[in-house]
């Protein structure tokens, strides 16, 4: 009987652990405050030999924790993503409508609970009415996934991560060639394209404007897509320059074929407040269960003055002038390089 007992509880305790993954991320230590955690200081330009696009990412699968962060822009952000979400939800939501996909939200929306609540206990509690509360903003949402619910999901992950996110599956998930269709997103800080236009496109066609796609990165990324482990999580980071304040920009921030780049003059660029290193931190894991891919977004805007005081107005500038010309153009470097060079020199 007893051991009958023993074995039970043995088996309960194992589902449990099998069933929430969370126990293996560390949380924050115990006086962690958010409002004073400094972003991440990403200068991605930085010793930096070789320009040419690539994909450049790195495993940090043994450090999980550090998937989605909460940094003292936290409440700001949040604030501003909201804005974002209510006046333009078609834009920046793409809501699964079939089973399969809703099936892989519900899989992300409950990986993001749990992390959030492993991960920063003091911030974000599951309460016994089955609602995650987030002490920050004061808000609530549900813990579990609503399958019923797609949009209300998309809402409520895009108003409580700072993350945006993109959900990718294959039709067929046993055919090697096949790419990966993006099927699900918030994006909420586009950086330079309209989101929706990329909705149910196979990765191919989203990254069509991107410089030398095909012949640098087109190859690699669909290796590494159907390589990528579950369990593992991957990182990498692009960079820009941008001469206006807003996270949420639709297509100004990019030069495409056939459009002319307007040189902006030193005295019509705010240096102060209007210009900003613009990183992306770009992580990637695996779903278990869907198999889905999904890509997690966080968008860095750094004031040009916070690069010259770290001393990295020389390196910016190095950056700058080795950008091949296809990549230059593509960030637009003829609008505002000669003006940002200089003040980083100045
Ligand atoms: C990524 O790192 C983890 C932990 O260090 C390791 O177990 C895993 O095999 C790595 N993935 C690949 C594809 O190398
Ligand atoms: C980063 O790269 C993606 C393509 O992978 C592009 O759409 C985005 O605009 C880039 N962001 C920045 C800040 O350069
Ligand atoms: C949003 O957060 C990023 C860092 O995550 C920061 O660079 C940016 O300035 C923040 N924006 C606001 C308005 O707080």
């Amino acid at each position: 009987m007893l051991l009958l007992f023993v074995l039970l509880l043995g088996l309960g305790l194992g589902f449990y652990w099998y069933k929430h993954p969370k126990n293996k991320i560390q949380a924050v230590p115990h006086n962690f405050q958010w409002h004073t955690e400094k972003p991440l200081p990403i200068r991605p330009f930085v010793n930096k030999r070789n320009f040419n696009p690539s994909i450049g990412i790195k495993n940090i699968s043994d450090q999980p924790e550090n998937w989605l962060l909460i940094e003292n822009t936290y409440l700001s952000n949040i604030t501003i993503r909201r804005k974002h979400l209510e006046a333009n939800p078609h834009q920046t939501m793409q809501i699964p409508d079939n089973e399969r996909t809703v099936a892989a939200l519900c899989e992300f929306y409950n990986l993001v609970t749990g992390f959030l609540t492993a991960r920063y206990p003091k911030l974000f509690l599951h309460g016994w009415t089955g609602k995650l509360h987030n002490e920050i903003t004061n808000d609530d949402i549900p813990f579990k996934a609503d399958p019923s619910n797609p949009r209300e999901m998309c809402n409520a992950l895009g108003r409580t991560i700072e993350e945006d996110f993109l959900i990718l599956m294959k039709d067929n998930p046993d055919n090697k060639e096949e790419e990966y269709i993006l099927r699900a997103a918030v994006n909420a800080f586009p950086a330079g394209f309209d989101p929706s236009k990329s909705y149910n496109k196979p990765i191919s066609a989203i990254h069509g404007p991107v410089p030398q796609y095909a012949s640098r990165l087109a190859f690699s990324m669909h290796k590494f897509f159907n390589n990528l482990k579950q369990g593992d999580i991957w990182v990498r980071h692009n960079w820009s320059i941008q001469t206006h304040n807003q996270h949420f920009n639709l297509d100004s921030n990019h030069g495409r074929p056939g459009q002319e780049v307007k040189k902006i003059g030193f005295d019509e660029i705010d240096f102060e407040q209007g210009c900003f290193l613009r990183v992306e931190r770009q992580a990637f894991l695996r779903l278990p269960n869907s198999g889905a891919i999904v890509m997690t977004v966080r968008t860095y805007l750094t004031p040009m003055p916070q690069i010259k005081k770290e001393g990295l107005g020389p390196e910016l500038c190095r950056a700058i002038d080795s950008l091949p010309e296809d990549l230059a153009y593509y960030k637009k470097r003829d609008a505002w390089g000669e003006a940002v060079k200089q003040y980083l020199m100045k």
